[in-house]
């Protein structure tokens, strides 16, 4: 074979080749250690010297065209490889997304952060207390003696005789008292216990807010100011309220307090057995008893305290007729709130 159609074949195969190492074959069968045209250069000791020269000459050329070929069509191969990839990477924008699915916060927690946050901006700090309660702090220091009958209008769950799971968050407001120094202003959300069967308004555990003033010359008026800012800033501008005398051992004046039926706007409805009013929260002047079993002298600190259930306050603000909706954690019901 001439070499003219060997350098050729060589081109061919090589612009033919579809990867590197088809390539490196092919190289190598043409120029490799025994390859057929690094062969010829071994025909040329037999040659003269003119012969030689031009043969060498000519071989040399083959094989830098042979090799100059090949370099760039590996360089091509190189790139072509590196564009497939990146073609497999690219991101089309227009695909629709995989839907992941977002948690939500549940409907009670973001209650509960509403009244905080409304408080919160009128000057009260959040102050916590334990969920497991001595019945001195339960009870006793908020003028519930052993014997007292109101202790009966909280059955509670006792974990020995003398610490129960609390029944309310009231507590807290001996808890604070005894560690913060007057003025007080705080708000104590958290959960309670109670031995009440579960139906569609009670469940034995549920959650209050609890809230204390306490500074000089602090008056019922302050308190009514208060709960009619909450009132408004939760359920409305529109929203009225009204005080109704009732008993607390730890208050004097004991108030509750009644927003005017949002369900027929106080014309009187099923829901608001026809008075036109829903109570919604208890209030009242600290009790001075209460005050003093703190160290607190009655005569140069007063104050005001409400307890709220923000179940209760969910329930009317959203209408749902069933508590146990909030921990029997049905996905569709705890998802309609997401956007609330
Ligand atoms: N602790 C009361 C209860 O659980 C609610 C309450 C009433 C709290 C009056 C108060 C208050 O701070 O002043 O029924």
């Amino acid at each position: 074979m001439s070499l003219e159609s060997l350098k050729n074949e060589a081109k061919e195969e090589i612009e033919k080749a579809s990867s590197s190492q088809e390539i490196l074959e092919i190289y190598s069968k043409y120029l490799g250690r025994k390859g057929l045209i690094t062969e010829l250069f071994s025909k040329m000791k037999d040659l003269d010297f003119e012969e030689k020269k031009r043969f060498g000459m000519e071989l040399n050329s083959i094989k830098i065209f042979i090799t100059e070929i090949k370099e760039r069509k590996l360089s091509t191969i190189k790139e072509q490889t590196i564009h497939n990839n990146l073609e497999k990477l690219r991101i089309d924008s227009s695909l629709p997304g995989d839907c992941q699915n977002v948690g939500s916060l549940h409907p009670l927690t973001t209650v509960i952060d509403n009244i905080i946050e409304i408080f919160v901006g009128i000057g009260y700090t959040i102050f916590e207390g334990p969920e497991i309660e001595s019945d001195y702090y339960n009870f006793e220091a908020l003028n519930i003696p052993k014997d007292h009958p109101a202790r009966e209008m909280q059955d509670s769950f006792y974990l020995s005789n003398d610490i129960l799971l609390r029944t309310h968050t009231s507590p807290v407001q001996i808890r604070a008292m005894q560690s913060l120094k007057p003025p007080i202003r705080i708000i104590a959300p958290g959960k309670t216990y109670r031995r009440d069967a579960k139906d569609s308004r009670h469940s034995p555990v549920f959650h209050q807010v609890e809230g204390l003033t306490i500074g000089k010359k602090i008056s019922f008026a302050n308190l009514k100011g208060t709960l009619e800012y909450f009132a408004k800033s939760f359920f409305g501008e529109g929203c009225e309220i009204q005080f109704r005398p009732s008993y607390f051992p730890f208050t004097e004046p004991s108030a509750e307090v009644d927003i005017k039926c949002i369900f027929c706007e106080g014309k009187g409805c099923t829901i608001c057995s026809h008075t036109g009013w829903l109570e919604v929260l208890g209030a009242g002047m600290v009790h001075p008893n209460v005050l003093r079993n703190v160290g607190y002298n009655p005569e140069e600190w007063q104050g005001f305290a409400f307890g709220m259930g923000p179940e209760r306050l969910a329930m009317l603000k959203y209408s749902i007729n069933d508590i146990r909706m909030f921990y029997d954690n049905d996905l569709r019901f705890i998802h309609s709130f997401i956007n609330s």
